[in-house]
């Protein structure tokens, strides 16, 4: 099935536009999503091997998940596990629904791997997602695996106001996730990332585990980081976090920054505006996973996302510091065989290199 993809599907999909071809292949996968014979024949095809980790008391088959923003309204829940994800995260959703930044807000560089993207958070809004989710639980339909809901802050609600925002959120969402992402980090809805800062993140926090006391069962909550951040914000930031109460990160979200272009054509890509993902974000985000790892790794968990594509980069990821990997330009560019491709070159190292298990390697490479 890797060789159909980069042979046929991957090529047509050039022909049209990225967002076009993103909403085709979300579209199809919801079909198959939701009936058991495909699901079934899907798994055989895309199996990928047993890692076994425990991470927020949870176990995960292995490590790589699929990374927010594929799956934006949790449309196709049912799919990814038959794709050889070992967990998912949904989202962004938003307390309002938007629609969005105008199109095209997608781009795709095949020479440099990366992507573009300024989507701006379009998303039907938390209450529309929560009653699909409900509908999805009632009729048996909810994944095995585990779920995390990444939540974002509305477009039209101000920063001094953005702890209730995501409070609203996280509590119409609550009941339909096993953790959340509370992303103050995408560069597409303006100021959102100026929450990275002490005073406003430990509001933001405190106000979600406030909704979290008021609940039963006690679910992770985290926070994902740009990997523009100075080192020694970052490490502040996570610090106001942890005091509020935050039990993990994500390492990262896109960069703004960008790499030398290749050629004419990846001149013309890199030059439009939002944020950066794929092959030339891997380094930044692995200098954040490890960044993290040394700060504050002693104290909760971190998950690496950020150009993982590989073996390799995956075990790049674990190696530094993360405990769970998330990916998604990896998907646009190879298709669902790179869950394998990961997973099987993690196996591999942790045979050859003698570790008992995943868990030992994580972080083994910051010393
Ligand atoms: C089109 C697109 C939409 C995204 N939407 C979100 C989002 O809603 N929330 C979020 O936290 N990250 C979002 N991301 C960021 C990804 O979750 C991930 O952090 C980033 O793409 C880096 O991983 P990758 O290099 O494997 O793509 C989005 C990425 C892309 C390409």
């Amino acid at each position: 099935m890797g060789l159909p993809y980069s042979l046929v599907v991957r090529p047509a999909m050039r022909f049209i536009d990225s967002e076009r071809a993103h909403g085709l292949s979300v579209g199809a996968l919801r079909l198959l999503a939701e009936n058991r014979a495909t699901q079934k024949v899907l798994a055989s095809v895309y199996r990928t091997p047993s890692i076994p980790i425990t991470v927020f008391g949870r176990l995960f088959r292995h490590p790589v998940g699929l990374a927010a923003g594929f799956d934006k309204s949790a449309a196709a829940l049912g799919a990814w596990p038959a794709l050889g994800f070992a967990w998912q995260e949904y989202g962004g959703i938003t307390r309002f629904p938007q629609d969005g930044n105008p199109k095209p807000r997608m781009f795709r560089s095949d020479v440099d791997r990366a992507l573009i993207n300024r989507m701006g958070f379009n998303n039907p809004g938390a209450q529309v997602v929560r009653d699909s989710l409900m509908k999805r639980r009632t009729a048996g339909r909810w994944p095995s695996t585990p779920v995390a809901a990444n939540i974002g802050r509305s477009k039209t609600v101000d920063n001094e106001r953005a702890p209730d925002d995501y409070a609203e959120t996280l509590g119409l969402l609550y009941d339909h996730a096993d953790f959340f992402v509370l992303n103050v980090s995408s560069p597409n809805t303006p100021g959102l990332r100026e929450l990275q800062e002490d005073s406003h993140i430990r509001d933001v926090v405190s106000a979600c585990i406030a909704v979290r006391e008021r609940r039963s069962g006690l679910k992770p909550i985290l926070l994902k980081f740009s990997p523009d951040l100075d080192s020694d914000v970052m490490l502040s930031c996570a610090g106001a976090a942890l005091g509020a109460g935050i039990d993990g990160f994500v390492a990262t979200n896109t960069t703004i920054s960008r790499p030398s272009p290749s050629n004419t054509k990846s001149r013309r890509i890199l030059a439009e505006q939002g944020g950066l993902s794929g092959r030339p974000l891997h380094q930044m985000s692995i200098e954040s996973i490890g960044t993290l790892y040394d700060g504050v790794g002693d104290k909760v968990p971190i998950i690496g996302c950020g150009g993982i594509e590989s073996g390799e980069t995956a075990w790049n990821a674990v190696t530094n510091g993360a405990s769970l990997l998330q990916l998604y330009s990896a998907l646009v560019f190879q298709g669902p065989a790179v869950v394998g491709r990961a997973t099987k070159g993690i196996r591999k190292r942790l045979k050859s290199e003698g570790f008992a298990d995943l868990q030992e390697a994580v972080g083994y490479a910051r010393g």
